[in-house]
């Protein structure tokens, strides 16, 4: 079962943004974005821009009709600057030209005069000048405060974790056109159609139902557009609205960089206490989220973040504080994890302070503490069908976890320079998104009367393949074959007030909304057919590829002319259905509930070897044991796992945001931004299919898999620390993610290397 885009990806026939053909007159938009990190505007002169050949307008905040608002969660981020600057590349004025080139000059033409602040780039400065965008949020288990006086061991200490830039093929783009009686039609590049179409008529101050939005395809989203592919939509609107011309919009990578957020950086506090044996008795933790300049999705994010921050464990007393900070870098955002990757990457880092402190392989605390079925996590969900031990058990026995620690001792002990680290990484990842509201989806089916059938959900393709998961689902209620199934477009005419795609769950939410609608259809079929067929009551119908059984004998009816005959019966063959995941609460005064349908479990075992010359690693292998429910495509699931392995690897690793301490990105191309590429990729990746149908409310029983892999990318982060171990075994590790060849080399050394840092950094300041 392939992934019916990929063929058409592979012919370079699928079309993106940037590819629909533009009917002629449409005109090109470019973005004028504040040079400074936190100002105030004084004066900007448009004068010479706008008498540039070509230039048709150059649109501000006053021209916006409606509301100077996008945020979607709390209302605190202008759509253009109007009077403060909070983070370089803030746009502030949108050039519309007749080529993209002469806006992109006009731009430059654009003069600002502006009274400059001192910029925060810091989380913590951010948090010691008060500068919260939400009040703390505090998750509590047991009783942390008098659990210390039991432990054998306390363990303190910080972790840090990076941004990470988001790397989507397609940059982020939109095209509006105005459309009869003042409407505006946009297609856009978005995770999120409703969210979009919201904001949008916010700001022209319409209706919603004069906005349509259609989505054909991502190329790539992994969260950066579930909330930030509205401005640039937003833009194009305004522009077309105002002008009553279509307006485009593509970004080129290196404004796409420079103007969006990315994966929140976090720096966090741990204590850890156990008893000798390694059992965890206590865990407090407090985490700095660098929000950057406005809110976007950083609550949501933070509360992912509080959700996984025992990560497969089961800790009796769990204390978290959480503080969104906000400071003068670009809006963070949604990325593959959503929050939960921070959180988990801080546990693992107490859990390998403890090993060392304990004199044991990290390993060995990590298999202690384990989740086992019924334990409960620290929002007072237990587990069910609980997965960690098993997935855990698996991997150690499948892939001979005693042969590879037998195999990297022996060639640690044969080689010098070279070095071996070996470490496990399990997870746990809860399915539906955080905010109860947003676990409802809703399709609308049609069976044409030449037995085709076309789909439109909320669903998002961006290259998961979820369009093909929902072409399963229709064929196997219908027992047709799968290319009577097309999904057309997202649109929201067709597909109202929904949810992003996003938090892993589109398969699911979706998935089951088409299910409930085919079987709507079905039955009125299946009726249709009794009366063809003339059977009584007790009589048992059923269409089978494509033909219809009656009490198991073939009849005369096929698909086709079952469908002829409804129709001609006046039957409808239409069917629009919701779905709301049941069972699932959160009670957010008592941080308390039940807010997952259920959890994705898994073990990976990943093994570098490192250069202790140069300090450049390869990655050996990764080898994974992983809950995919009943998978309903393997293909696709089996990618899914690899690209977020790869995903989650890059962050720990390479992937390094750079800005400097004035709020200017360094990292804002291909060239200074390092993603791991072919030669990167582990020599080998193998993934276990934990093949165990999952018994909660998901679609066919499978198991979402968009997220929870990128995960077990963590667990590369403490084979490298185990690695220079072995080289250097009193080496201070520190807890800094990415762990790039520079920081390796320098931990490899130290002290020798923090007096090389001093010494350089001494060099400049005199020069
Ligand atoms: N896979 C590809 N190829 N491209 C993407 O943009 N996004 C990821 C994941 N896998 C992404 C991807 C993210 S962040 C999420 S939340 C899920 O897909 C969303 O899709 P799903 O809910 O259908 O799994
Ligand atoms: N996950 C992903 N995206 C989201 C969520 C979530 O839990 N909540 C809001 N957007
Ligand atoms: Mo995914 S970060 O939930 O879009």
């Amino acid at each position: 079962m392939k992934n019916y885009d990929w063929i058409q990806h592979v012919r370079g026939e699928s079309l993106f943004v940037d590819d629909i053909t533009p009917p002629e007159g449409t005109l090109h938009a470019a973005v004028f974005s504040s040079p400074i990190a936190h100002g105030k505007i004084i004066n900007l002169d448009l004068e010479i821009a706008k008498k540039l050949n070509d230039v048709i307008e150059i649109f501000t905040a006053k021209d916006i009709p409606g509301e100077n608002q996008i945020g979607a969660i709390i209302p605190d981020e202008q759509l253009l600057a109007d009077g403060i600057l909070d983070f370089c590349g803030q746009p502030i004025a949108i050039v519309v030209a007749k080529d993209n080139f002469s806006a992109h000059q006009a731009v430059k033409q654009i003069k600002l005069e502006f009274q400059e602040y001192s910029a925060v780039t810091d989380a913590r400065e951010a948090f010691q000048k008060g500068q919260l965008i939400i009040p703390p949020q505090t998750f509590s288990l047991g009783d942390a405060d008098s659990a210390w006086k039991d432990c054998d061991l306390i363990v303190e200490g910080t972790a840090e974790s990076g941004g990470q830039e988001h790397i989507y093929l397609e940059t982020q783009g939109s095209f509006a056109f105005p459309v009869e009686g003042g409407g505006i039609k946009i297609i856009s590049s978005t995770q999120a159609p409703t969210t979009v179409q919201r904001a949008a008529a916010r700001i022209l101050n319409l209706p919603m139902n004069k906005v349509e939005v259609d989505v054909l395809r991502l190329g790539g989203g992994f969260g950066g557009k579930e909330d930030q592919a509205t401005a640039w939509a937003c833009m194009t609107a305004l522009a077309a609205f105002k002008l009553k011309r279509p307006v485009k919009i593509i970004l080129n990578r290196q404004e796409d960089i420079r103007m969006t957020g990315k994966r929140h950086p976090y720096s966090s506090d741990f204590k850890i206490g156990l008893t000798k044996e390694g059992k965890i008795l206590a865990y407090e933790v407090t985490f700095y989220q660098n929000a950057g300049a406005a809110a976007d999705l950083a609550t949501a994010i933070l509360d992912r973040t509080l959700f996984h921050c025992t990560n497969s464990y089961f800790i009796p007393n769990v204390k978290a504080t959480a503080y969104c900070c906000k400071t003068n870098l670009p809006p963070n955002t949604a990325f593959r994890g959503f929050g939960g990757p921070q959180g988990m990457f801080v546990i693992e880092s107490a859990i390998y302070k403890a090993a060392e402190k304990l004199g044991v392989d990290p390993m060995v605390i990590q298999e202690k503490n384990l989740l086992s079925e019924d334990d409960e996590f620290p929002y007072g969900q237990k587990t069910k069908y609980c997965m960690a031990r098993p997935s855990w058990k698996k991997a150690i026995g499948k892939y001979n976890l005693g042969e590879m620690k037998n195999q990297v001792e022996k060639f640690n002990l044969e080689n010098k320079i070279f070095k071996k680290g070996l470490a496990l990484m399990p997870i746990c990842f809860g399915i539906s998104f955080t905010n109860t509201m947003l676990n409802q989806a809703n399709a609308l089916v049609h069976v044409y009367t030449d037995g085709s059938i076309g789909i439109s959900t909320g669903a998002i393709e961006m290259g998961q393949g979820v369009n093909m998961k929902l072409r399963q689902v229709a064929a196997t209620i219908f027992s047709v074959d799968i290319s009577r199934v097309k999904i057309e477009t997202t649109n929201t005419s067709r597909a109202a007030n929904t949810s992003a795609t996003a938090a892993s769950s589109g398969a699911d939410l979706n998935g089951k909304a088409v299910q409930i609608a085919c079987n709507n259809i079905l039955e009125r079929l299946i009726k249709s057919a009794q009366q063809e067929l003339k059977s009584n009551e007790t009589d048992q119908i059923e269409v089978k590829d494509e033909i219809v059984y009656l009490n198991g004998n073939q009849t005369e009816l096929t698909w086709n002319i079952l469908v002829q005959k409804s129709y001609a019966k006046r039957t409808s063959l239409s069917s629009q259905a919701h779905y709301a995941t049941p069972g699932i609460h959160f009670d957010k005064s008592k941080v308390k509930g039940e807010p997952f349908a259920y959890h994705v479990y898994g073990t990976a075992i990943i093994q570098v070897t490192v250069d202790c010359l140069r300090g450049t690693y390869e990655i050996d292998f990764v080898k994974v044991v992983h809950d995919f429910g009943k998978s309903m495509n393997p293909i696709i699931d089996r990618s899914q796992a690899e690209g977020a392995i790869m995903q989650g690897i890059g962050w720990m690793t390479i992937e390094e945001v750079i800005y400097t301490k004035y709020g200017k990105l360094l990292t804002d191309s291909m060239s200074t931004y390092k993603v791991p590429d072919v030669y990167f990729t582990p020599k080998e990746i193998e993934v276990d299919f934990l093949d165990n149908p999952n018994p909660s409310a998901a679609i066919f029983n499978s198991k979402a898999i968009g997220e929870p892999p990128l995960m077990y990318g963590i667990g590369i982060y403490f084979s490298l620390c185990n690695a220079i171990k072995a080289f250097r075994s009193n080496a201070e590790i520190k807890n800094s993610a990415p762990m790039t060849n520079e920081k390796l080399l320098l931990m490899l050394y130290e002290p020798a290397g923090q007096n090389l840092k001093r010494k350089l950094k001494n060099k400049m300041t005199v020069k």
